[in-house]
């Protein structure tokens, strides 16, 4: 089941934050659910957290900032699910577009992201911490 991340339940707050570890830039799980503007989904199955998208509402574009299933829940289509959840709340909130970056080597994540109707549109050279690239990738909402 996708739904947004119950603020008040600590267990999934610690779920989050620990597969938070796999994120591409860590965050903190307390720090987003304090701005207005930032949402987490969870992909949950009774107790258990199999993921979590992070994404911020920046004007008439939603920026998804961090999706990570778990090891044990991939190639379920999880992640396609908590990107769907994505595209209908940025669709209802009248957004224009959605915005991602993802790094050259992250093939698995760009074909999930191109089969939920993602295109590049462009890159930046040594954008991440290690000196690896990053590939900007949009959709664009009718
Ligand atoms: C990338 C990630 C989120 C995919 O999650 P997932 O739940 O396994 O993905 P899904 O099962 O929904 O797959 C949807 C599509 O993505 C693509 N895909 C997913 N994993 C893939 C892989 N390992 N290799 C190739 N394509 C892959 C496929 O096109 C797949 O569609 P298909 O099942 O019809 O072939 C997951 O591997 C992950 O958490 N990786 C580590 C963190 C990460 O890289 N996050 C992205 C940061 S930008």
């Amino acid at each position: 089941m996708i739904r947004l991340l119950d603020a008040a339940a600590p267990a999934e707050r610690e779920a989050v934050q620990a597969l938070a570890a796999e994120a591409a830039s860590p965050f903190d799980v307390g720090d987003e659910l304090a701005r207005a503007f930032a949402r987490i989904w969870v992909a949950s199955a009774g107790e258990r957290v199999d993921g979590f998208l992070l994404a911020w509402d920046v004007a008439d574009e939603v920026h998804l900032l961090d999706l990570v299933v778990a090891r044990p829940a991939r190639r379920a289509g999880v992640g396609f699910a908590l990107v769907e959840a994505l595209l209908a709340h940025a669709r209802e909130r009248g957004a224009r577009l959605v915005l991602l970056e993802v790094r050259r080597s992250n093939a698995a994540a760009q074909a999930l992201y191109r089969k939920a109707g993602f295109v590049t549109d462009g890159e930046r050279p040594a954008y991440y911490a290690d000196g690896e690239d990053a590939i900007l990738m949009q959709k664009t909402l009718a």
